[in-house]
């Protein structure tokens, strides 16, 4: 086993001369480095994510709760400026918009997400209080950078989490992070110095090449999904796209991070390590170019879109969390339509108040469609009884979402395509996508 250096102060925390919740923290961080084969940790200086309901850094396993209730009446506070990457508690329920949700709770018939002693039972665990008092900030978002006001400039190391969020943080603001937000991160402001906090590990190895112009919403997230499963955990550096839109960077990143785990990638001309292709290859070779031509992509397409009939029992849109601008868009779209079959919309806490105050929140519900906040069907774990196929436009969610159902017999079923093809699938019950 390498050896890992600690600073006197570090060496001290972990002898437990700080309390039992800061030495834990340590315990962890040490396993952190040495898993990852860091020599060292790094304090960091922008932001941390805090997955808070499945890091592997859990109070829930490390120390009891009445430890942090110590520190915390003490005054004890997150170390860096913190944000909750998603819902509270392991049921992950939606923030709003949870009285919609026809959604049991672990698969459990007696807990529903709709139910209002869960839902209120859920978001005031203590846990979170606790969170709360230490300076967390509620985003509850798997794509918070989208909403929180505070983001980590070019070169700051952070410890964020989830696979749209990570790709954000590195190949679009130029921060540093590696999948590693928590609360040890977190909470002393320091993790393990390896892999995208380290420079040379930024550069792109592998060129990728197209044969289309990637260019619509739908085209970017195949692409990303077919990237991933070629880049695995190389650095790629992507050319023959057009320019992506906030929407389409949201798509690319949680496609690629799902077919692969690309944590970061470089766009010349677009993402700020790459003005030019060289920059992005920082001067070197590529070690091999992959064009992912038209049948990767109808592929990747076929593997998505998982379906024996055409008739869709719901439609979920929102993965990652659609933005504000997702939302009026879709809003002008469903105007005076009205859905047949459950019709599912998320987004993060955060927007939803604005969504309100311009009238989405009414436009969704007159068009039959729900909006919600704050998690996901695949954080969640389930589709509403009897859903036995859906439609998607994202891949990730299409990917992860039969996760949910290991079971041959009752496997879930998934119409994947484009946001339009979706709306038409909500408004008919049948699916007519087919890939362009
Ligand atoms: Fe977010 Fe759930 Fe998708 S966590 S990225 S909406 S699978």
């Amino acid at each position: 086993m390498h050896e890992v250096i600690l600073t006197d102060d570090e060496k001290r925390m972990l002898q437990g001369e700080s309390g039992l919740v800061a030495q834990k923290c340590m315990e962890y961080l040490l396993e952190l480095c040495r898993v990852s084969g860091a020599s060292r940790l790094i304090d960091l200086d922008g932001t941390g994510d805090f997955h808070t309901p499945m890091t592997s850094m859990s109070p829930y396993y490390e120390f009891p709760i009445e430890e942090l209730r110590k520190i915390v009446d003490e005054g004890a506070r997150f170390a860096i400026p913190t944000f909750a990457n998603k819902a509270p508690f392991l049921a992950q329920p939606p923030v709003q918009g949870w009285e919609h949700c026809d959604v049991c709770a672990f698969q459990n018939d007696e807990c529903l997400q709709s139910d209002p002693a869960f839902h209120h039972k859920a978001m005031r665990e203590e846990w979170y209080e606790l969170y709360r008092r230490m300076g967390m900030m509620t985003t509850h978002s798997c794509a918070n950078y989208l909403v929180d006001t505070y983001w980590p400039t070019q070169g700051q190391h952070c410890s964020w989490n989830e696979s749209s969020a990570i790709p954000y943080c590195n190949a679009v603001l130029g921060a540093r992070s590696n999948i590693d937000g928590s609360f040890a991160t977190c909470f002393l402001g320091k993790t393990a110095y390896y892999d995208m906090h380290v420079t040379e590990n930024r550069y792109a190895t592998v060129l990728v090449e197209t044969e289309r112009l990637i260019a619509t919403d739908t085209e970017w997230d195949v692409f990303g999904f077919a990237v991933g499963e070629d880049a695995g955990v190389h650095v790629p550096c992507l050319t023959g796209t057009a320019k992506p839109t906030t929407t389409q960077l949201q798509k690319l990143n949680a496609a690629m991070n799902t077919g692969g785990a690309v944590r970061m990638y470089h766009i010349p001309g677009t993402t700020p390590e790459a003005p030019t292709t060289s920059y992005a290859f920082g001067g070197k070779t590529p070690q091999r170019t992959v064009v992912i031509g038209d049948a990767a992509l109808r592929k990747a397409y076929d593997t998505l879109n998982y379906h024996t009939g055409d008739i869709v029992d719901m439609v979920y849109l929102g993965c990652p969390h659609l933005n504000i601008v997702d939302l009026m868009m879709l809003a002008r779209k469903l105007d005076g339509k009205k859905a047949k079959i459950p019709f599912y919309i998320m987004t993060a806490p955060w927007i939803y108040h604005v969504a309100q105050e311009m009238g989405y929140v009414e436009s969704f519900e007159k068009a039959g469609a729900h909006l919600m906040t704050g998690s996901c069907l695949a954080a969640m774990g389930a589709v509403p009884k009897g859903v036995k196929t859906i439609a998607l436009d994202s891949a990730k969610q299409a990917y992860y979402i039969t996760g949910c159902y290991p079971d041959e017999d009752n496997k879930l079923e998934v119409c994947y395509g484009s946001q339009d093809d979706c709306i038409d699938a909500a408004l008919s019950g049948r699916w007519r996508g087919e890939w362009k």
